[in-house]
């Protein structure tokens, strides 16, 4: 091939990957503002979030806070200081958040301090890090303001944790694990979701999701974390990339579920890069999950759930699990949240 076919030739390769790479970019309707998150106990964190994103100028990341900051005033087994403890009866909590210029921000293992998610903002905003641990998260929260909460176990807690109590071993991790799933089948114990009568679950980790209307993205994830769980154990929601990633140009991702099977695939950064190659929210989410369920099929039936819901920069929406049960909500304006339940890969 002469130079010239050869110029001509590497013109138009790059022609065409400009044009592949800028489709994002490119002008489609969008669906915006939008809030979607975890479970359907999502829909009052929605609203609380859709009151920063009805106004012109509301930020994503104002949402994304606000939505989490409703949820860990509640009390319910999964989020903030009245969830499930560990297994020495502390409540230790995780959460991220994520904006649209790849600004993040996490603490784990965070005993004491009712809105974790607002001391991971302060972790992004005002550190040069990414993520506090234990006594150093507490003691910089309570640097920046915020108050140190007695060590009370909310009464629902308490009652579950004096449940544990009374079979309460420490096992090795796989039988730790059995005996978690066994519960978890039966919709009780140390895995957090809480089964409704019907079979659906109730609600685990929150997180969400928002579009604003200026078209930008973030993300926020808070979580007391798997009840009665080993004392240090830190699962996939203050990780990034993990539990919650926040691509503005194209996307972002988080999840709810079993945190270990989460971080062993990276799983929302996964979802994130699938919906890069221009696959749609709920494809990038079952393509992840079907990476998740690949390595080990059975393990992945009978003993955890996974789920993943994502959001693309155009509004467009989805979600994918491991098994039957997993929810999301998704609101676009006040008073009109939904809840959708999840595809599944097994049924
Ligand atoms: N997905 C929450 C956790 O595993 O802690």
């Amino acid at each position: 091939m002469n130079n010239r076919r050869k110029f001509l030739n590497r013109s138009l390769l790059g022609l065409a990957t400009m044009s592949f790479s800028k489709s994002f970019a490119a002008p489609k309707v969008k669906k915006k503002p939008i809030v979607i998150s975890t479970w359907d106990s999502g829909i009052p964190v929605n609203e609380a979030a859709m009151e920063v994103l009805k106004n012109t100028n509301g930020r994503a990341l104002d949402a994304v806070e606000k939505g989490a900051n409703n949820i860990e005033d509640t009390i319910n087994c999964c989020v903030g200081l009245g969830g499930n403890p560990d297994r020495e009866g502390r409540v230790t909590l995780d959460a991220s958040i994520m904006d649209d210029k790849m600004n993040c921000g996490g603490v784990a293992f965070m005993e004491n301090i009712k809105h974790p998610i607002s001391v991971a903002r302060k972790v992004m905003e005002d550190t040069p890090h990414v993520l506090l641990v234990g006594d150093g998260a507490r003691q910089f929260a309570i640097e920046k303001g915020f108050v140190a909460e007695p060590d009370v176990l909310s009464k629902d807690a308490q009652k579950a944790y004096d449940n544990w109590l009374k079979k309460s071993e420490y096992k090795p991790v796989k039988n730790i694990e059995l005996q978690q799933n066994k519960a978890f089948q039966k919709g009780s114990g140390p895995f957090a979701p809480q089964m409704l009568e019907n079979g659906d679950f109730n609600h685990d980790t929150m997180a969400l999701l928002a579009l604003d209307n200026s078209g930008n993205l973030s993300g926020a994830c808070t979580t007391s974390g798997m009840g009665f769980k080993m004392r240090g154990r830190v699962g996939d929601s203050p990780i990034i990339g993990a539990g919650l990633y926040v691509d503005n140009e194209v996307g972002a991702c988080t999840s709810s579920g079993q945190g270990e099977e989460v971080v062993r695939i990276a799983g929302s950064h996964l979802v994130v890069e699938f919906m890069r190659q221009g696959k749609s929210p709920e494809m990038a989410c079952k393509m992840a999950i079907e990476r998740l369920v690949k390595i080990n099929p059975k393990k992945a039936k009978e003993e955890f759930q996974v789920g993943f819901i994502a959001l693309n920069k155009y509004g467009e929406y989805g979600a994918f699990a491991i098994n039957p049960g997993f929810v999301f909500s998704v609101t676009t304006a006040p008073g009109n949240g939904k809840v959708i339940k999840a595809k599944s890969y097994f049924n």
